[in-house]
C-alpha cells in the first residue's frame, strides 16, 4: 500500500514533554503534512507550530498553502530547490508582528535600526543579487510547479510493483522529489545508474542516528518506521523540463528490474 511520509501526529503527544517549546512538521519531498491535527495539538499544549516548508513551496491543503497554518514558517531557496536563488538563500514568513521583528533583528546582527542593536544576531541578511534571481524566476513558480505535478503522474501512472508517493486527495504535493519505496532498491538503484538514469537516496541515515546527535545514544530500533524508509526509498529523477518519454523511459528501466 502507497504510505504517507510526513510525521504522523497520532505520535507526537506522547513525546512532549516540559521542554517542549514548539512542533515542527516538515512537508517532506514537498507533500503537506497533515496540518490540523498538528494545530490543535500545539493549541492544547501552548506550543509554537514552525512549518519546515523548504521542499514545498505552493504545496497545499484544501486549497491553503503551506506556511500559512503555523506560526512561523521557513522556506530554502537553495539552488536545487522548487524555487531556487543561484546560490544559498531562504526566507521565513509569519502574521505574528513579534516573531516578524524577532527573525528581522535575528537575522540583521540584533538590530531593527542602525546602530541599536537590541539582542546578540547575525549576518543572515538576504543577498540582493540572489533577491533579483528569486524575484525574476518567481513568476514562473506556478508553470514549474504543474509541470512537476504533471511528471509525477505519468510516474504514477506507470509505476508498479514499488511503493508510490501517497497524496490526500485534499492535498496538493508540489514534487520537489518523487520518492518511490523498494525493497529491492539496490538493485534498482544499480540499474539506474549504469544507465546514466540520475537518482539518489533523501536521506540515507534518521537524523537520530547522524553522528553529530550520537551523544543522545539512540539505538538502532528506536525509530523503526525512519529506519525502514532510509533502506527502501529511492528519489527518481523529476523536473519541470521532463518530457513523457523520460518519464516512460526511467518507467521502463524499473519495470524492467523489479
Ligand atoms: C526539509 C528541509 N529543511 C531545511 C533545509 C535547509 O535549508 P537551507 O539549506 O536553505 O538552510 C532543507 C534543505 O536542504 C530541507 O530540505
Amino acid at each position: 500500500m502507497d504510505k504517507e511520509r510526513t510525521i504522523n501526529p497520532d505520535l507526537i503527544e506522547e513525546k512532549i514533554t516540559k521542554r517542549t517549546k514548539a512542533i515542527i512538521p516538515v512537508h517532506l519531498y514537498g507533500l503537506p503534512a497533515r496540518m490540523d491535527p498538528i494545530i490543535a495539538i500545539a493549541r492544547k499544549h501552548g506550543l509554537k507550530v514552525l512549518e519546515d516548508c523548504a521542499q514545498a513551496h505552493g504545496a497545499e491543503i484544501e486549497g491553503k498553502r503551506v506556511g500559512s497554518f503555523g506560526d512561523i514558517a521557513t522556506f530554502s531557496f537553495y539552488p536545487g530547490k522548487n524555487l531556487g536563488a543561484y546560490g544559498d538563500a531562504g526566507g521565513i514568513v509569519t502574521n505574528d508582528e513579534h516573531l516578524a521583528s524577532a527573525c528581522r533583528m535575528l537575522s540583521n546582527h540584533g538590530q531593527l535600526k542602525k546602530h541599536d542593536h537590541r539582542i546578540i544576531g547575525r549576518n543572515s541578511r538576504l543577498d540582493t543579487i540572489q533577491a533579483a534571481v528569486l524575484k525574476a524566476k518567481l513568476s514562473h513558480l506556478e508553470k514549474w510547479t504543474a509541470a512537476r505535478i504533471q511528471a509525477a503522474k505519468w510516474y504514477t501512472e506507470r509505476l508498479n510493483d514499488v511503493t508510490k508517493p501517497m497524496v490526500p486527495s485534499d492535498t496538493r504535493h508540489v514534487y520537489h522529489l518523487y520518492v518511490i519505496q523498494s525493497t529491492g532498491r539496490e538493485g534498482l538503484m544499480n540499474k539506474l545508474k549504469e544507465v546514466n538514469i540520475g537518482c539518489a537516496i533523501h536521506y540515507p541515515t534518521p537524523l537520530p542516528h547522524l553522528n553529530s546527535y550520537s551523544y543522545k545514544g539512540h539505538k538502532k530500533g528506536d525509530f523503526p518506521v525512519a529506519e525502514k524508509l532510509c533502506s527502501e526509498i529511492l528519489s527518481l529523477p523529476i523536473f519541470p523540463e521532463m518530457t513523457e518519454d523520460e518519464v516512460d523511459w526511467v518507467s521502463e528501466v524499473i519495470r524492467d528490474t523489479i
